[in-house]
């Protein structure tokens, strides 16, 4: 899977004196699709790799936007992924437009999933994605709206 979109942003102040660039990657999470679920994190792997990223930070990404982009397909019908990496951290946001998230600090627990039956025979539905992604990166943040979707902001510092 080829990111959608890859970019390289140069932000400098008006002066020039305060310049820092960043390495974009954006994917478009098929949400109808168990079989492809997964990809984004896998290609992100890659190009983190062939931008010499240190590996520790390159398995809490995977981990963490692994479980982010199989949430986005099993509980909201797919989104969008886009990846962020600066001079010393990795920035992934996961946006979607599905029902939302009723009760963050529930959906946080351990073992809490709402995971139907069909979902569960796959593997999937132990309630451990959420805590994981937390666990796994520096800084998490949930924005959530019902019947609108859900934005989730990660950050691994290297
Ligand atoms: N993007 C999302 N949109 C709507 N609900 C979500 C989303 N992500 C998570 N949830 C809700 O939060 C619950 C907990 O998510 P979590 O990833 O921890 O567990 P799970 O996906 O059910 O199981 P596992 O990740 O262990 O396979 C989900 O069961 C679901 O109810
Ligand atoms: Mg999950």
């Amino acid at each position: 899977m080829r990111p959608a979109v890859c970019f390289i942003k140069a932000d400098s102040s008006e002066t020039g004196s305060d310049m820092s660039d960043s390495v974009k990657f954006r994917f478009d999470v098929d949400g109808s699709n168990f079989t492809t679920a997964g990809q984004a994190s896998v290609q992100v792997k890659k190009n983190l790799r062939e931008l010499g990223i240190p590996a520790e930070a390159i398995r809490r990404v995977s981990i963490a936007m692994y479980e982010g982009e199989i949430n986005m397909v099993i509980h909201a019908h797919g989104g969008v992924a886009e990846v962020e990496v600066f001079e010393d951290k990795i920035v992934i946001v996961l946006s979607d437009t599905g029902p939302g998230i009723p009760n963050i600090e529930l959906a946080m627990k351990e073992g809490y999933s709402t995971a139907p039956d069909n979902i569960r025979s796959l593997g999937f539905g132990a309630g451990m994605g959420l805590p994981n992604m937390k666990r796994y990166t520096d800084g998490m943040k949930i924005d959530t709206e019902l019947g609108k979707g859900t934005t989730i902001t990660m950050v691994v510092n290297f």
